[in-house]
């Protein structure tokens, strides 16, 4: 214990030694005469030659990424920077100062370098810190939070499983590489690790590495900008939650309801139901993506497929019923049918029976005629040629009438089948059926792709 204290007793009587009563900020400042109305350093750039530029050294920490807003293609991140650079009347000795080697000061008390955010539409929104630090070799430094309501050119083509990257780019507003040159104090690795080791709450967006790129200035008219680049990825579990599975859903309701019966109203009712919760869906997906974008993204596209496709399957639903309804159902209908078809039978039977009574009118007319010309033949010998010849003839075209009415006939009997067969109960219902497989087949088929 005692050697302890004689060491402790020792350096506070060296300390007492070393200073010169002056251990005082205060005394600091008056070393340097540093005072509010002394304009050698508030006024102009502190450099002693003007030809020499000011070095600013610029350090940028991403914090939080406030808010990204695709709509307004505005990028709210919460950053914190530290500039620093050098101020050639500022020098101490800390050994005359009880080794004080670093002062804080007010910061209007000091020239600051006039950075600026190319992107920043808004005024930034966190008070500026009141004050900044020096110490005794003439370094400044001053360290500022800002939330940056800046512009970010967002490309939504990949919605929701897209990476933005938002560009920061500093830059002095007045001064030329002749009076300042920006420089990146850390390389993007640094900047990237460091951002994670501060940042504290990450909501939809996830951090993924910040980029350094140092823009030198090409000739001493132009300025230096510095650009950090922050990549960020969307969390898009929530997007696949809220937003495409329930389309999907909606799509498998959709497919389900090809088993309810077609009919009666309900199939119908029911998918332009399951189809107006889909445009609810759409209408909100509106309301995230910007109208700006020129590319559709993804997601418009599937969401308009899926849309389509239940747009199809309701006009095929109404196909059906109407189809159905065209087919008789009830028993009345079912009758009127019936009896008509009896009618066409009669029909196609008298012109049967016209037919054959003919045929046999004709042959019992030919056998008169015979007979005739048999009795008359030993009177008139020429004339029952004659005769002869003629019913002959007349005979001949008789047959030939008959045989006429017996191809009106056969194509009567294909004409009333085919008609029978049209209205036979159950038709329509039948292609009605064989339409629904076939759409059935071609949606589940569609939507596997
Ligand atoms: C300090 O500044 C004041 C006015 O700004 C001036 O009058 C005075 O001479 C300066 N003192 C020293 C030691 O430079
Ligand atoms: C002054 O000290 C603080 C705290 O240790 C430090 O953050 C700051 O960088 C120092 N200022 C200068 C100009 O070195
Ligand atoms: C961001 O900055 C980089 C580097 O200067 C540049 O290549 C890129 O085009 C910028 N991006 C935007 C969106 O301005
Ligand atoms: C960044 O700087 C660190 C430390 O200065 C260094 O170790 C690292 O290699 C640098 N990274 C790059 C990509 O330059
Ligand atoms: C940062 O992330 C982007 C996107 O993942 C990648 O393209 C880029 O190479 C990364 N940059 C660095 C320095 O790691
Ligand atoms: C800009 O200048 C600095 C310092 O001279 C240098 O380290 C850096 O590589 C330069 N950057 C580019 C892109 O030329």
């Amino acid at each position: 214990m005692r050697p302890v204290a004689s060491v402790l007793l020792l350096l506070l009587v060296a300390d007492g030694v070393n200073c010169q009563d002056k251990c005082s900020y205060q005394d600091v400042l008056n070393h340097l005469n540093l005072t509010k109305n002394n304009e050698l350093f508030s006024m102009t750039r502190p450099v002693k030659n003007h030809r020499r530029p000011t070095q600013v050294y610029l350090e940028v920490l991403l914090y939080a990424i406030l808010d990204v807003v695709e709509k307004d293609q505005k990028f709210i991140p919460y950053v914190w920077t530290v500039m620093r650079w050098h101020n050639e009347y500022i020098s101490w000795d800390p050994n005359q100062f009880c080794g004080i080697d670093n002062v804080s000061l007010p910061t209007e008390m000091l020239w600051k370098p006039d950075l600026t955010i190319e992107e920043m539409t808004e005024k930034d929104r966190a008070s500026p810190s009141p004050y900044l630090s020096i110490n005794d070799r003439g370094d400044v430094e001053v360290q500022n939070d800002h939330v940056l309501v800046s512009t970010c050119r967002m490309h939504i083509y990949n919605f929701p499983f897209d990476i933005q990257s938002c560009n920061l780019s500093f830059k002095s507003v007045i001064h030329t590489v002749k009076d300042i040159r920006l420089r990146p104090s850390d390389n993007s690795s640094e900047a990237t690790e460091w951002s994670r080791e501060v940042m504290r709450t990450q909501y939809e967006w996830l951090f993924i590495n910040m980029t350094v790129t140092a823009n030198n200035a090409s000739d001493l008219l132009s300025q230096d900008i510095i650009v950090y680049t922050i990549n960020m990825r969307r969390r898009s579990v929530l997007y696949i939650v809220n937003f495409i599975l329930p389309i999907l859903f909606f799509l498998s309701l959709d497919l389900a309801s090809f088993l309810i019966s077609d009919s009666g109203g309900e199939k119908l009712s029911f998918k332009v139901t399951v189809l107006l919760a889909v445009t609810v869906l759409q209408l909100i997906l509106n309301e995230i993506l910007p109208s700006s974008s020129n590319s559709i993204p993804l997601i418009a596209v599937y969401c308009i497929g899926i849309f389509a496709l239940m747009m199809l399957s309701l006009m095929e639903t109404i196909l059906v019923m109407y189809l159905i309804e065209k087919d008789p159902r009830d028993k009345e209908t079912v009758k009127k049918q019936s009896l008509s078809k009896d009618c066409n039978n009669q029909g196609k039977a008298n012109i049967h029976n016209c037919h054959e009574e003919m045929h046999k009118w004709t042959h019992q007319c030919a056998r008169i005629y015979d007979g005739a010309g048999e009795t008359s033949s030993e009177l008139l010998p020429v004339a029952k040629e004659h005769t002869g010849g003629k019913l002959v003839e007349e005979y001949g075209a008789l047959e030939e009438v008959s045989d006429e009415l017996r191809k009106v006939e056969k194509t009567l009997t294909l004409l009333l089948r085919s008609r029978r067969d049209e209205f036979e109960p159950g038709y329509w219902t039948r292609v009605a059926q064989r339409v629904n497989k076939a759409f059935f087949i071609f949606y589940v088929t569609l939507t596997q792709s």
